[in-house]
C-alpha cells in the first residue's frame, strides 16, 4: 500500500456543493416529516454529518452495519447485519446513507432488512456509486456522484481503515 498513489477525482469544494444540493432535495421531498437517516458504518459517517447539517428540517439519525464480504470479489459473498439500528423505524420515513454503491449487494441486503421493519417509506441517498451499477438499473433516490472504476478513498471512505480523514475523494493508483 505505502507506495501507492493517490489521484483526487472529487475535491472538498465540489463535495460540499453537492452535499448542499443533495440536502435540498430531501430538504423539499420531506419537508412537514421527520425522516430517520440510516448511517451504514463506517464510510458514511463524513458524509451523513456534513448532509444533516445541510438538511434543514427536524430529522433523527441511526447506524447499521454489514459485513463486507473481505477480500472475495465475488458477488456472492453472504451479508449479515452485523448492527442493526435501534430506533423503531415502523411507520417512519427511512433514508438509508451509504457511501459508494459498488456492486450493489449490500445497499439490496440493507433495503430489504430495513423493509422487513415496515417502514413508511425508503429511500436511498449514496454519495458515490459505480457507473456500472446505474447502469444496470440500481435505483438511488439522491446521488452524489457517479464513479468509473478504481478504489475510492477519502471523505470517510478506506482502504484497509486508511484514509478516511482525508477531506477530498481520491482514486488509489495501482501502477
Ligand atoms: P457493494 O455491496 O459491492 O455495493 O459494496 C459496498 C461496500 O463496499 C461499500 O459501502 C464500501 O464500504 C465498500 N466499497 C466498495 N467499493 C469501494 C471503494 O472503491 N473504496 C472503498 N470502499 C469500497
Ligand atoms: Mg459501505
Amino acid at each position: 500500500m505505502g507506495k501507492s498513489p493517490l489521484r483526487r477525482i472529487i475535491s472538498r469544494g465540489q463535495i460540499r456543493r453537492r452535499v448542499k444540493e443533495m440536502a435540498a432535495h430531501i430538504r423539499a421531498d420531506y419537508s412537514g416529516q421527520r425522516p430517520v437517516f440510516v448511517c451504514v458504518l463506517k464510510g458514511a459517517f463524513v458524509f451523513l454529518a456534513d448532509l444533516i447539517r445541510q438538511a434543514g428540517l427536524p430529522l433523527e439519525v441511526d447506524f447499521i452495519a454489514a459485513s463486507s464480504y473481505g477480500m472475495a470479489k465475488t458477488s456472492k459473498g453472504q451479508i449479515t447485519v452485523l448492527k442493526d439500528v435501534t430506533t423503531d423505524i415502523a411507520g417512519r420515513h427511512v433514508i438509508l446513507v451509504d457511501d459508494i454503491i459498488d456492486s450493489g449487494l449490500t445497499l439490496q441486503h440493507l433495503r430489504d432488512h430495513l423493509a422487513s421493519h415496515q417502514p413508511a417509506s425508503l429511500r436511498v441517498c449514496a454519495l458515490l456509486a459505480r457507473e456500472r451499477v446505474l447502469a444496470a438499473g440500481t435505483v438511488i433516490e439522491y446521488l452524489g456522484f457517479p464513479v468509473p472504476e478504481g478504489f475510492v478513498v477519502g471523505y470517510g471512505i478506506d482502504y484497509a481503515e486508511q484514509h478516511r480523514e482525508l477531506p477530498d475523494i481520491y482514486v488509489i493508483e495501482n501502477e
